[in-house]
């Protein structure tokens, strides 16, 4: 890919949108479709970008780590917000992780900080992390098959955004209760849909 930061250095702004919560579960069914939208280029804390300058590999691998993580779902889950504003969040908000819990026979799960867990990882750390067994919903039997290339790409991409949120709350064994909101994936016949009405 030949594109410069600077020519894709656009502000997007979130649509408005108070229909946040309604919508999660269409954020879950969408999970791995594609997201559209400009990102922002955050250049404040970008140690690993500063560094590529010199590196037209390294730069065109963060380009690419950025075209991953929007075609492959990351931001559906990981990013508050995201699926609502149809892919029009700025960079600066991407992947800070979900403090709404996932509910189902695994317990409360929350889509981590990606953000934050990068930064405690070195490449190769990260590379054997992000294959192994999680819990559900994350699609993690994705992560698995990804080459290593694409890994770094990612790695490399998600660094470059630098810092940003909080910790998510830590997931939550079966039969013990969240703190949070939770979305709850239980299979619903139509007969007890009409129950519950
Ligand atoms: C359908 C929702 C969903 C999607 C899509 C998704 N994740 Fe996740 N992810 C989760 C949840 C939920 C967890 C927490 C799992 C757990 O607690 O074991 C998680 C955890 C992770 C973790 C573990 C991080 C940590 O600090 O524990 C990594 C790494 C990760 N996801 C990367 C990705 C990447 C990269 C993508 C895009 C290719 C992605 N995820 C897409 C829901 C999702």
């Amino acid at each position: 890919m030949n594109m410069r930061v600077t020519d894709m250095n656009t502000v997007c702004r979130p649509a408005g949108s108070d229909w946040r919560d309604t919508t999660l579960l269409a954020v879950i069914a969408a999970a791995t479709a594609l997201a559209f939208g400009s990102p922002t280029v955050t250049r404040a804390d970008a140690p690993v970008e500063s560094k590529a300058t010199g590196s037209a590999q390294q730069f065109a691998s963060i380009e690419r780590g950025r075209y991953l993580v929007r075609t492959s779902g990351c931001n559906d889950c990981h990013t508050p917000g995201y699926a609502e504003a149809a892919g029009n969040l700025p960079e600066s908000q991407w992947l800070t992780g979900l403090r709404v819990g996932f509910q189902g026979p695994w317990g409360v799960s929350y889509p981590a900080n990606l953000r934050l867990t990068m930064r405690q990882l070195s490449e190769d750390q990260w590379l054997a992390s992000a294959r192994a067994p999680r819990l559900p919903p994350m699609p993690w039997f994705s992560l698995r098959v990804m080459s290593d290339d694409d890994l770094r790409a990612m790695y490399r991409f998600v660094r470059s955004l630098g810092e940003a949120g909080q910790p998510v709350p830590a997931a939550v064994p079966p039969g013990s209760k969240a703190t949070t909101p939770v979305i709850v994936f239980v299979p619903q016949t139509p007969e007890s849909v009409h129950a519950n009405r």
